[in-house]
């Protein structure tokens, strides 16, 4: 049936009735203030939140396109970029910028590299960056956006860096190679240290991913030995081969979405990422990051943050952080048949069934029964957890469940064969990866088509309602990809 088509409404809709409507479309997403969701969201505390809407508010309608027009915006970029210097242990050698978030941070690192190459390695055809199969998937997209080979080496048996298969994989023609610090999939921390080593031998630029930790890890550093999960490897400036950094204000440093900082060791570097445009009809052009359009709110709330809590409030926070995540990783290792996969030494981690012989998938399934909000990894089969403040609130919940669930599934194995655990199974193992990614692309044009509706993805948890508005992977498409496509929902983006 023809959709009607959705216009700006002739007449203003009332303020009230406008709340109403986004309240109840926000109902319809998963409940992370219940802390069921383990991902994409990182909240410190309501009052918290309540203070940096205070700080986003003040700068809304500010641009830090102009630091001219904006010099407010200018200096609290400035400072946020200093404070975190400062954290990396970076001297007044290192200088950086904000960006709207850790994809833009990882862009603008492979296009600084790559204009880098072209200035002073004029004979490289085609840029590579080598990066450990845990980097994320970001790298990639710079790839894609820069025409730069992004060269995938394979990791150690403890899921961290593979320090001489990266070696083995540089060529003549590598500009970086990268290190993360911790990696998404598995939250474990590469050996900066010998990568470092690694890149300064090889002349080559070397870039720590730190994203997800930036605004973490130095503080774990400091807990005492007790509260720390293990002991915590160099992974900043201080390693001498390390010339470039990203750090998410936006996830552990509890800023408000869209603020991440890019560092680099010398301006050498950073004027790479700068662009200028002099003969525009609308004047001399001049940006120091992707965007054009720099929102101040999320600037002025990044600064914010990092002032509300502090040294003593991230320090506070870490601590607290790595007693639940002690509680989760410890949990999850007395369930007989599950593993966690590595040491994470932060608060996110995966665990499987490598050796315990339980469909991991079956196993999320489970889970998604019970309400939590499953994350998964593959390569191997895993399920995820990125813990924030709440979530010790609902650890013996959650794993009560996990434990249940684990029991449910080794004495029901056709459980395996139900719900999505074999469609998981299937899009990891499945050896035709271009099958794979021509069908998810072909979800993406039907996601983003001019249809409201389609915009909305079913979780195929079967939980859907139908005031979600969701959209199943159309009857056009043969079964066999309707289930790889709608995997890609739960598989691919994670925040
Ligand atoms: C290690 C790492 N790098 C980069 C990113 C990308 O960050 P964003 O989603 O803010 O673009 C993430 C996101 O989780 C991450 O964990």
């Amino acid at each position: 049936m023809a959709k009607a088509t959705i216009r700006i409404p002739p007449k203003g809709i009332p303020h009230d009735e406008l709340l109403r409507r986004l309240r109840d479309l926000a109902g319809h997403d998963a409940d992370w203030k219940g802390h069921r969701l383990f991902s994409l969201v990182y909240h410190h505390s309501d009052a918290h939140t309540d203070f940096l809407k205070a700080a986003h508010g003040l700068f809304f309608g500010s641009n830090a396109l102009n630091p001219m027009a904006f010099k407010s915006l200018k200096r609290l970029e400035a400072e946020v970029v200093r404070m975190t210097a400062g954290l990396f242990h970076g001297g007044d050698d290192v200088v950086g910028t904000m960006t709207s978030g850790g994809t833009e941070s990882i862009l603008l690192a492979v296009l600084a590299y790559r204009e880098h190459a072209r200035r002073h390695k004029p004979w490289i055809l085609r840029p590579e960056i080598v990066v450990p199969a845990s980097a994320h998937a970001a790298f990639y997209k710079a790839g894609q956006y820069f025409d730069v080979r992004i060269v995938r080496a394979p990791l150690a048996a403890d899921f961290r860096a593979d320090v001489d298969a990266i070696r083995r994989r540089m060529s003549w023609q590598t500009i970086a190679i990268v290190g993360s610090a911790p990696c998404y999939p598995y939250g474990v921390i590469d050996p900066i240290r010998e990568l470092g080593e690694l890149a300064a031998r090889k002349g080559v630029g070397f870039h720590v991913d730190a994203c997800v930790g930036g605004y973490l890890l130095p503080f774990v550093e400091r807990l005492g030995a007790s509260e720390r999960l293990g002991d915590i490897p160099p992974f900043d400036f201080r390693v001498p081969g390390v010339t470039s950094m990203s750090a998410d204000v936006h996830k552990y440093g509890y800023a408000a979405k869209g603020a991440s900082t890019i560092l680099y060791r010398g301006m050498d570097y950073l004027r790479h990422q700068f662009s200028v445009e002099t003969e525009w009809c609308g004047g001399v052009y001049a940006s120091p990051t992707l965007a054009g359009t720099r929102p101040g709110g999320a600037i002025a709330a990044a600064w914010a943050s990092l002032n509300a809590l502090g040294d003593d409030g991230y320090l506070a926070n870490a601590g607290a952080l790595m007693a639940t995540a002690r509680t989760y990783r410890e949990g999850i290792r007395a369930i007989p048949g599950l593993e966690v996969l590595g040491t994470p030494l932060l608060s996110l981690m995966a665990f499987g069934s490598v050796k315990g012989g339980v469909n991991i998938y079956a196993v999320g399934d489970f889970l998604e029964a019970r309400g939590w909000h499953v994350d998964r990894v593959q390569n191997p089969a895993g399920l995820h957890l990125i813990l924030n403040p709440g979530h010790a609130a609902v650890a013996e919940r959650y794993l009560s469940d996990l434990r249940e669930a684990v029991e449910y599934v080794r004495v029901h194995p056709e459980a395996s064969a139900e719900g999505s655990a074999p469609m998981y199974g299937m899009i990891a193992k499945l050896p035709l990866r271009g099958l794979v990614k021509k069908n998810v692309l072909a979800f993406l044009e039907k996601m983003y088509r001019a249809d409201p509706d389609a915009t909305v993805l079913t979780d195929g948890s079967g939980n859907d309602d139908s005031t979600a508005g969701g959209v199943e992977a159309g009857d056009d498409v043969p079964p066999i990809l309707r289930t790889m496509l709608r995997a890609w929902a739960r598989v691919t983006h994670r925040g």
